[in-house]
């Protein structure tokens, strides 16, 4: 399978970046009244910690730089990509910013069949929904959840809404993006080659949008690059089948 299509039209020149000690665990505080979030639970994270401005709002490319870096040590120039397709979901042209309520803009990023959400057709297209998790969930049959687990999530929300979701609108190029958004906390949470991630770092991240440090997680010290994205993408992208092998 090729790189995901939404991300293939910039090339990634991936740069090292100093890496530095992970230091205090930083505080936690989820979303208060006025506080914005969209329907992506890795930038909701960065936000509730205070890596993204608490708000949601003004979200500028110094900021994903810096926030996604000191978050899970995404690579600059990753950063700089995932930034151009947000600030694509902000109406006013060439923004330089987008807030977290841009990315819930449907059928730009934001998508159907997604693991945790419900459909724009059904209602709300962005906050955590506990049906469309439960659904996803059963599918992490193992103390640690891997890249075919993820794939089978994948083929039952697509069935799901097909079957469901008389505006179902969902596309080769879009599986590839939806293959590479479940890529993205096995990369952050496990193992960065396999994937292979312990089960309860994967429920935390889903169900609170929290950061697992309590039970012993910590950032990475290798920096996440495109490269890192692209190979996690394939192995789960190569599994979104019915077949045996
Ligand atoms: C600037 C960077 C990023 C942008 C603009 C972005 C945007 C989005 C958007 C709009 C969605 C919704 C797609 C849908 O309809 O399901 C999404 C989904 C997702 N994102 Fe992000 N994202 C970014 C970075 C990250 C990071 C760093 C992580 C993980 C650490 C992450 C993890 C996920 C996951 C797991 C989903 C799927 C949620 C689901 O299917 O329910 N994203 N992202
Ligand atoms: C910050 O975001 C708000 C909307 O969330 C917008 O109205 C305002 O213009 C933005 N400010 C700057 C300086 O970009
Ligand atoms: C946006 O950028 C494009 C190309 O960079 C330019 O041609 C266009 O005039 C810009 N639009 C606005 C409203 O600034
Ligand atoms: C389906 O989604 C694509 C983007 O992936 C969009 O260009 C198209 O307009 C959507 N189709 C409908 C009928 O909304």
């Amino acid at each position: 399978m090729k790189l995901v299509s939404f991300l293939a039209t910039f090339v990634a020149i991936t740069s090292a970046r100093p890496e530095y000690a992970s230091g205090s665990i930083p505080a936690w505080h989820p979303a208060g009244p006025g506080d914005l979030r969209s329907p992506c639970p890795g930038l909701n994270i960065a936000a509730n910690y205070g890596f993204f401005p608490h708000d949601g709002k003004n979200i500028t490319e110094d900021i994903v730089i810096k926030g996604l870096g000191d978050a899970y040590n995404v690579d600059p120039e990753l950063s700089k990509i995932l930034f151009k397709s947000g600030a694509a979901t902000n109406p006013e042209p060439n923004a330089t910013w987008f807030s977290l309520a841009h990315l819930r803009r449907h059928n730009l990023i934001e998508h159907d069949a997604s693991l945790t959400r419900a459909d724009a057709y059904t209602g709300n297209n962005w906050k955590f929904n506990p049906q469309k998790y439960a659904m996803t969930r059963q599918y992490w049959t193992e103390a640690m959840v891997k890249p075919i687990h993820m794939a089978n999530a994948r083929i039952q929300a697509d069935v799901n809404s097909k079957a469901f979701n008389p505006e179902y609108n969902f596309t080769s190029e879009r599986q590839l993006q939806a293959a590479a958004e479940p890529a993205a906390p096995l990369l952050v949470l496990g193992d960065r080659k396999t994937g292979y991630t312990d089960r309860r770092f994967v429920e935390m991240f889903f169900e609170q949008e929290k950061l697992p440090y309590e039970l012993g997680w910590r950032k990475k010290e290798d920096v996440l690059t495109m490269d890192d994205l692209t190979a996690m993408t394939n192995l789960i992208a190569d599994k979104i089948s019915l077949f045996s092998e």
